[in-house]
Formats: C-alpha cells, structure tokens, sequence
C-alpha cells in the first residue's frame, strides 16, 4: 500500500500549538531519527455524513496505551490522556475534516547530539490526515510466513510501538512482497505465529477464533480487543487466546488479520495455501461488517467507543 504525502499546510500539533505541517520540522541530528527511541500511536476516524460527525474510535484507550508504553522508554507526556483526546478533536476541528481520518501522535526523544544515552529532552507531536483503505486488494489478501522472526520482549518490547522496531516490519513486508505475497506473517523467537507487519492475527478453527495471547511478542491491539468483545457478545463465539502453530493456518478454516490501519482484512491464502474455500469466510465477513458498524457508531451498545469531534464543539457554542 501506499498513500498520498500529506499537503504541508494540513494543521498538527507541534511543540505545544497548532503549526502548519510544512513547518513541523526537527533538528537532522534528533536523538529519535539515529536511534528510533520514539513511541507512536496509530488512530481512525469515520467520518459519518448523516450525524455530519467525525468518530475518533476508542480515542481514549489509544492514549492511554500510548502513555503506559512511553512509559518503558521514560519519554514523557506531559498532557493527561483526557487532555490529548481534547487537543486531537480540536486538531481535527482546525482542519475541518469530513472525510476518513489517520491520527498519528509521536513522542520521542528529542536532543539534537551525538550519543545513544538518552536525557529527559522529550517531546511529542500529533498530526492527523485523511485516510482511505490500507490494502488495496479488500476482497482477501495473500500472506507469507517470512524467515524474519518477531522481535522479543526480551530485545525491544513488542507490545509498543517503538519507532526504532518498526524496521523489524520493514524488513518483514519488504521479503513478503519479494516472495510473491501481499502481507507478511510473523513467528515469534518460539516459532509461534506471532502477526502481521502491523496488524495482529486471527485464526477460525473447529469453530473456534484463536488469536496469539499477549506474552507471545505481539502488538496487545485495540482493534484485537474490540473484535474479541464483538465476536463474544454479538456472534456467542468461543473466543481463545493460545499459542498457534504455523501449519495450523493450513488446515483452520479462516485466518484475518485485525488493526486500526488494516481493520478487518481477510485472508485467503497462506504460504501459497488456499485458507478454507480460498475466499473469505463468513465469519470474517460478519466480524468485519460489525466492527465497521461499531467503528462508525452504527451500533447504540458501542458508542461509547466513540469520540465525536463536531457534537463537542457545538455543544462548546454559545446558544
Ligand atoms: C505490529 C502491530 N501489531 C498490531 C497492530 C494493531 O494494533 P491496533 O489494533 O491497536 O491498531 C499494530 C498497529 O497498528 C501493529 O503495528
């Protein structure tokens, strides 16, 4: 996938007020460029054209990961998880978006010197831009178990988004590609399917939806949570959280991966294997349309997921 570059006058949030993206910029020798110590997030809106609103979805539980996992790399955020979700839907206010939106706050280690050892000179940015389909190919994806193993907690903790480990993606994408598929597949230092490049993974088998327990170096996702809690309450489904075995995606009956760029994406092929009929599942299909309509604020029992950017500032107006 590849998406359009940003227009440089989209307003962001930069050193504690709103500036134009073109002038956002940071010093070439930033501590966080060298070495990755940076901590990012990875957030959607739906734009809904009858309520005329923009969902922020689970905007709070966002930051409050986002501050718990600056947390392993000491960066601090000085603003309270409340405060960003206010900064985030004023952002998004200034620029007026009705459309689809990606918000991306980063916070990172910001002195400008030569030196890995790290001081308590931090800072944090949020942008926010429209946003459309990660993948192209929306009908079922391609994926491939690549030689590259997920990083272990042990190495840099997977359950952040480090800048720095996100080359561990790169690398696995880049070879998923080269070998023919859309999307990687992740195993872990035990040989366990771990996830995606940037999305967590879920299996249907006998029945049953498997996903890979958060101590098996995965990203712990929001949007993993959320299919859970749909997949339990809204389809009665045994919902398990196990370890699973590579050849295990050969024989299960469907396999998706869930996260807030991807959403809900099928699979239909694993290691040049069919999945199930070669096409995507039913189950998928229901997961995926109920976490659209949950996503977009189509169902009352999971509102409060939603963070509604316009509702706030006419309520703010004076009658
Ligand atoms: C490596 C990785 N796994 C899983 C996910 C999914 O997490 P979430 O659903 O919180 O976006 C992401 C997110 O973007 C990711 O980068």
């Amino acid at each position: 996938m590849k998406t359009e570059a940003p227009n440089p006058n989209t307003i962001v949030w930069f050193q504690n007020r709103f500036i134009r993206l073109g002038e956002a910029n940071v010093n070439i020798l930033t501590h966080a460029l060298h070495y990755g110590a940076g901590v990012f997030e990875g957030i959607r809106g739906y734009y809904d054209r009858q309520a005329r609103d923009l969902f922020l979805f689970r905007l709070l539980d966002h930051y409050q990961r986002w501050k718990q996992n600056c947390g392993i790399l000491r960066i601090a955020v000085p603003p309270s998880a409340e405060e960003l979700c206010e900064i985030t839907a004023e952002l998004c206010r200034r620029n007026d978006f009705q459309t689809n939106v990606y918000v991306r706050p980063i916070a990172y280690k910001a002195s400008a010197r030569i030196g890995v050892a790290a001081d308590d000179n931090d800072a944090y940015s949020i942008i926010a831009i429209p946003f459309g389909s990660y993948f192209e190919n929306t009908k079922g994806l391609k994926a491939g178990v690549v030689s590259w193993r997920r990083i272990d907690d042990t190495m840099i903790p997977g359950r952040a988004k480090i800048c720095g480990s996100y080359v561990n993606s790169v690398l696995a994408g880049d070879e998923a590609r080269h070998n023919g598929h859309d999307e990687a597949i992740f195993l872990n230092q035990d040989g366990h399917v771990a996830e995606g490049a940037t999305c967590n993974i879920f299996m249907l088998r006998k029945g049953k939806l498997i996903t890979p327990p958060a101590t098996d170096n995965i990203l712990e996702g929001i949007t993993r949570a959320s299919v859970m809690e749909l997949a339990r309450n809204e389809l009665g489904m045994d919902v398990v959280e196990r370890s699973i075995d590579r050849s295990e995606l050969y024989v299960c009956d469907e396999v998706f991966f869930v996260g807030t760029a991807v959403e809900v994406a099928p699979i239909v092929e694993v290691d040049h294997r069919p999945v199930g009929k070669g096409e995507m599942g039913p189950v998928t299909e229901k997961i995926r349309s109920l976490y659209g309509d949950a996503a977009r604020g189509r169902i009352p029992a999971y509102r409060h997921w939603l963070w509604p950017v316009y509702k706030d500032a006419l309520i703010a107006q004076p009658a």
